[in-house]
């Protein structure tokens, strides 16, 4: 599959603007997303479900190691595809408790020499009370067969000094269908966002959703829902310090990282445009922040590791550098649609745990 994406398909999407592309693929996920029970059978043999010896991480149970990063289904409208072909979990999202258009078009680019992406979406998304209707229409055809997260940001008319009461609005209104929440204050496409990577907002910021997700918990008599923080990879080991310090004094379940670059190394110094950049020239990065954080942590605090991984050897690194689970965004668009079951397959094989 991966040959015959790249030589057959990949040519055909890639004479498309990336945007349009990607509505062309998401409006087929949609289709296929409505038909739930050829979903679930297949999500369970693609994510070589009963074969794997599933992976237990903040009380959730991942039929493998391998996600969707945040950003591919913002809106949440077609997770179960994304679930039917193998990924072990979704993020969706970024929802913002506001429903907002993000940035103006042309907003995403490609570079295939480089096999990276640069975006400047903005954070478009319908919302948190549009996106909560759709999810719990979904969720009448059955809960997903995978974990599903939920990634959430600020909303861009809310003011940074009132970030905290936006992003626990979209918590209250998203909680009953998350089955872990990500706090995304490293979108460099936001302006301002990563100041909430600062510590005394960041302080503020995760002590409000703490609150929140513990006075939701003792109302109906649940467990706290797990709450991960995802970081950028243009922060520095002081900087990083400061945001482990955080999570540990609040209790927060993980990280993840990590989230696109401002940078712009080798040939890309070049390019002039705006924007997150994505893919492999970020791979050694994000690695060397995961081995970081897993480092400073004595490998205590679980670390979802993202950024370049396109096939298993890159998966593989991260792990070794100390994450339990590992994400895709841009491998998808330039491996194809088969990559997750690919990458566990092969991570399956590394690790001889098949059952
Ligand atoms: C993203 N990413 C992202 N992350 C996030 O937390 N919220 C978001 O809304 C988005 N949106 C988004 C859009 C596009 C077009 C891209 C390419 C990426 C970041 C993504 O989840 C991931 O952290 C990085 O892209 C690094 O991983 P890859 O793409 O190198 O595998």
């Amino acid at each position: 599959m991966g040959i015959c994406y790249e030589k057959g398909i990949r040519p055909f999407f890639f004479r498309m603007d990336p945007e349009d592309a990607h509505e062309w693929v998401a409006e087929a996920m949609k289709i296929m997303s409505a038909l739930r029970p050829v979903c679930r059978w297949m999500a369970r043999q693609n994510s070589l479900a009963g074969h794997l010896r599933p992976i237990e991480l903040f009380g959730l149970k991942f039929p493998n190691a391998v996600g969707l990063g945040a950003g591919f289904d913002k809106n949440a409208k077609f997770w179960p595809a994304v679930l039917a072909l193998g990924f072990g979990h979704v993020e969706i999202g970024t929802v913002t408790h506001q429903r907002q258009p993000g940035n103006p078009k042309p907003r995403l680019f490609r570079f295939p020499v480089e096999e990276a992406l640069i975006n400047r979406m903005g954070f478009n998304n319908d919302g948190a009370e549009k996106i909560a209707r759709r999810l719990k229409r979904q969720f009448k055809s059955g809960r997903p067969e995978a974990p599903l997260g939920i990634n959430i940001g600020k909303s861009k008319s809310t003011p940074l000094d009132h970030a905290a009461e936006d992003y626990v609005g979209s918590f209250h209104r998203l909680a009953e269908f998350a089955d872990y929440f990500t706090i995304n204050i490293s979108s460099p496409n936001t302006p301002d966002l990563r100041s909430l990577q600062e510590e005394t907002r960041l302080v503020y910021l995760l002590q409000a959703l703490k609150n929140a997700n513990e006075e939701r918990a003792a109302a109906l008599g649940t467990g706290r829902i797990p709450m991960l923080v995802k970081i950028a990879p243009d922060l520095s080991f002081p900087q990083i310090d400061g945001v482990l310090q955080t999570i540990s004094d609040l209790g927060f379940d993980g990280i993840i990282a990590t989230n696109t670059t401002l940078a712009r190394p080798g040939r890309l110094a070049e390019v002039d445009q705006y924007g997150g950049l994505s893919g492999k020239p970020l791979r050694r990065a994000s690695t060397g922040i995961i081995k970081y954080i897993s480092r400073a942590t004595g490998g205590k605090l679980p670390i979802i590791g993202v950024g370049g991984i396109d096939d298993s050897e890159t998966a593989a690194e991260k792990l070794d550098a100390g994450a339990s689970l590992v994400q895709v965004y841009t491998g998808l668009v330039y491996r194809g649609p088969m990559i997750a079951r690919d990458l566990a397959r092969g991570l399956a094989a590394r690790q001889r745990d098949w059952v």
